[in-house]
Parts: structure tokens; C-alpha cells; sequence
């Protein structure tokens, strides 16, 4: 018999593996300062594009001061235990009212955290009889609620309508025999390459397929729609989407997230969702804090039209400098060039250090490999200053890379990795 540990001394996965080369700059960086469109890294003044403050509010003095008299006037701990038992208060209530409001739908439950909530949300709604059809690129919270699933599950091709027939059709034939219901899940905007899910389409199928659809809009939630409902509203399908998810992670720069659905769908949720009823209530000072997020977002859309105005300006200038920022339709700025892994860590750092511009990178097994993903997060606080020296980077880095100087860069490190 081995050693259980034997296989972490020989592996360490397909992250874990690069730690050594990566660990500190790459992964596990430390910003410091004020959450900003500038912030330090390393000792150096960075433009950060890598931070989900889409509205800018995690440091918007009204929210800092509700923030700062919630702690002062509850801790850190009110209230203990989980909802059902000790951890429910008017708030909470207050809290899940206004957001079921805001989203147009009857109800709304408040969760401790999202990655959790829609694991367990995914959870409750299936039983071992039904099938559960999602994007193949789905985040791994959804991955790994429909793991929970005793049942089949069909994943069709990302945002491809002829797959997603397919796999309703199966996914349907399949509830036939067992007696069981389907589940189809999107997300509302897919966070690596920021295409937003196809959900008017998808909604269009439920005239041909019996399905209830859950949407994860954590990308989308404040940053699309009229009011900043989401991608629903975005798309006019907010009232055909059974069970709404969003995380307070975003948009709302805080932790929770809340699910929102009819009455009795939401009634059946609090009492079946296992993350919630086992694990501590979210806090009284968040949800607090909470409530001020969405009184802002209520009370005008300054905040979402300036994350547009940047959002518009940066992706412009991109495509205008002859840049594939690929099929987004959203926020989400992502940036593909062509690379080895070496080539793209040479890269990024030049734009850290000599350009002072820190964006995510994501590279193979996440994408095919030789492409490297710069992915951007505008929000509301970057500036036209910001959007023109990243331009000017970009092209810096771009013309670099092509005339071989990030290869010959990053020759040892190649050799190294056996590349
Ligand atoms: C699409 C998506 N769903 C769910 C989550 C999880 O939310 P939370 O950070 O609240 O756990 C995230 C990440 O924040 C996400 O990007």
C-alpha cells in the first residue's frame, strides 16, 4: 500500500507544477494598497486590470463608511451559526427583499458565499432521476455542483446552439425513461473570454424542450441591463430565468451572493440548500454593507455608465491597434496573442515591470495551448490615462513578442520546462 502523500511528493498538478517558476508573480501576486485602478506591486505603481471592482465601489466613500460603521456597530461574528438555526435576522430578510426586487423576481435568499451556494443550489434542484445539460466552459463551482449529481449530465459545446439542442433532446429522452426533469445551466456572462451566455436563445428552446434554467450572472449582475439586473435584463429574458444567481464578489466588491426565483422555489431552497443550513450565516456587517451596494445601484447608473464609457474606450482602442479581443460582449476584456508559456511569462513580465501594467494571464491547460489570454477587467475608476498607456504597452509588448525578444528572453526558462 502506497503512501497517501506519495503522489503529492511526485506531483504536484497542473498548476501547482509551475509553482517554482510562478509562485509570488504570476500566482499568488500580492497587490498592496487601496482596491484601485492603481495599486503596487512589488514596491512599483501598477494600473491593475485584473480586479472585478467593475463599479468601483469597494472603495467608494459612502460604501467605506457603511462598511466601517457596520463593523463598529456588529463585529465580525453576528450573528453565529447557520440561517435555520441561530444565524437569520431582520436584515438578511431586509436584504433578500430589496435584491428580489432589484433582479424582478418574487424572492431572493441570501447565501454566506457564492462558490458554495451555487454548488448547493445545483444540488437541491436535482434528484438522481434528472439530467443536467451546461456549457462546457462552465466556472468550476458549477462543475463541481452537477459533480454532486447521482444522475446523467450532458455538457454541450460553449454558447453552441446546435450542441445545446442536441443535448436537450437527449437530456429530454433520457427524463422520459427515468421520470425525472432537466436542469440547463449558463452562466450569464463566461468570465474568461466575456461572451454572455445565450440565453435569449436558450429561453426560445423552452418552447420545443421542458427545462427550467439557472443562470449564474455573477459577471454580469451590475454590469448589464438598463438597471444593472444582469444579463437577463441585458436580453430581455429576466422573467424566464426559474432560478437567478449572482455573487456580491463582483460588481458588489464584497463577499455573498444571493439566489433569486418564485416564492415557493425559494421557500424550497432554504431548506435544502446544504452549504447554507451547515455552514455560518453571512455577516451582519456584509450584508449591511450590502444594502448600501445596491442603494447606490438603485439610486442611479453613474456607476455602471462609467464602467461602460471605459469598458467601450478600451476595447476600441484595442480592436482599432489590431488586437483579437475575440467574441466578448462584455466587460470582460480579454486579449489573445500567440506564444509558448515562456514567451508569455517574459511578456508579462516586461508589462509589469517596465510598463507598470498588471493584467491576468492565462495560458494552456485553460486555453489551446501556444495562445496567451491577457484578460482585462475595466471598471469604473480607471481612466482615459489609464486605457492610453495600456494601449501604448500592448503594442510595445505585441511588436516584442512577434520580433522574438520574449523567446530569446525566456530561452533558459524554455530549455528548463523542456519546451
Ligand atoms: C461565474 C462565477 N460564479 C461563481 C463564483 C463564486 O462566487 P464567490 O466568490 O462569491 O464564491 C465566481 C467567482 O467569484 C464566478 O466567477
Amino acid at each position: 500500500m502506497k503512501d497517501l502523500f506519495a503522489k503529492i511528493y511526485r506531483d504536484k498538478g497542473p498548476l501547482g507544477k509551475w509553482a517554482d517558476q510562478a509562485e509570488g508573480y504570476f500566482v499568488f501576486p500580492k497587490l498592496e494598497g487601496q482596491i484601485s485602478n492603481r495599486m503596487k506591486f512589488q514596491g512599483r505603481e501598477v494600473i491593475t486590470w485584473s480586479i472585478n471592482d467593475y463599479l468601483g465601489l469597494a472603495n467608494n466613500p459612502e460604501v467605506r463608511k457603511a462598511d466601517e460603521e457596520a463593523v463598529k456597530k456588529w463585529g465580525s461574528a453576528y450573528p453565529m451559526g447557520a440561517r435555520m438555526m441561530s444565524g437569520h435576522t431582520d436584515l438578511h430578510e431586509q436584504l433578500q427583499n430589496e435584491l428580489a426586487e432589484f433582479v424582478s423576481k418574487e424572492a431572493a435568499y441570501v447565501l454566506n458565499f457564492g462558490y458554495q451556494g451555487i454548488l448547493s443550489t445545483i444540488d437541491a434542484l436535482v434528484g438522481k432521476n434528472d439530467v443536467i445539460v451546461y456549457d462546457v466552459d462552465a466556472h468550476a463551482c458549477i462543475i463541481d455542483g452537477v459533480r454532486l449529481h447521482l444522475g446523467k449530465r450532458f455538457t454541450y459545446k460553449h454558447n453552441d446552439l446546435d450542441s445545446i439542442e442536441l443535448n436537450l433532446a437527449r437530456a429530454e429522452k433520457i427524463a422520459e425513461q427515468t421520470g425525472g426533469g432537466v436542469l440547463f445551466i449558463s452562466e450569464g456572462v463566461f468570465g474568461m473570454r466575456g461572451e454572455q451566455g445565450k440565453l435569449k436563445e436558450i429561453v426560445e428552446l423552452k418552447k420545443k424542450y421542458n427545462f427550467r434554467l439557472l443562470v449564474d450572472d455573477a459577471h454580469g449582475f451590475g454590469t448589464l441591463g438598463k438597471t444593472g439586473a444582469g444579463a437577463g435584463e441585458e436580453q430581455g429574458v429576466q422573467d424566464q430565468i426559474d432560478v437567478y444567481f449572482a455573487t456580491f464578489a463582483k460588481s458588489m466588491a464584497s463577499t455573498g451572493a444571493f439566489i433569486a426565483a418564485d416564492k415557493e422555489i425559494i421557500d424550497y431552497l432554504k431548506y435544502n440548500l446544504r452549504s447554507q443550513m451547515f455552514a455560518k450565516s453571512l455577516q451582519m456587517s456584509l450584508v449591511e454593507g450590502a444594502l448600501k451596494r445596491l442603494e447606490l445601484l438603485r439610486r442611479s447608473t453613474e456607476f455602471k455608465d462609467k464602467l461602460w464609457e471605459n469598458v467601450n474606450a478600451l476595447q476600441n482602442g484595442l480592436k482599432e491597434n489590431g488586437f483579437d479581443i475575440g467574441t466578448t460582449t462584455s466587460c470582460v476584456t480579454p486579449v489573445y496573442l500567440k506564444g509558448s508559456i515562456p514567451e508569455a511569462m517574459a511578456l508579462v513580465k516586461d508589462l509589469r515591470e517596465n510598463h507598470g501594467i498588471f493584467c491576468s494571464i492565462v495560458v494552456y491547460p485553460v486555453i489551446p495551448k501556444g495562445l496567451i489570454l491577457l484578460r482585462m477587467i475595466p471598471t469604473a475608476t480607471h481612466t482615459m490615462e489609464d486605457i492610453d498607456l495600456t494601449l501604448k504597452a500592448f503594442s510595445a509588448i505585441r511588436e516584442r513578442l512577434e520580433n522574438g525578444t520574449y523567446k530569446k528572453l525566456s530561452q533558459a526558462l524554455m530549455e528548463k520546462m523542456g519546451e
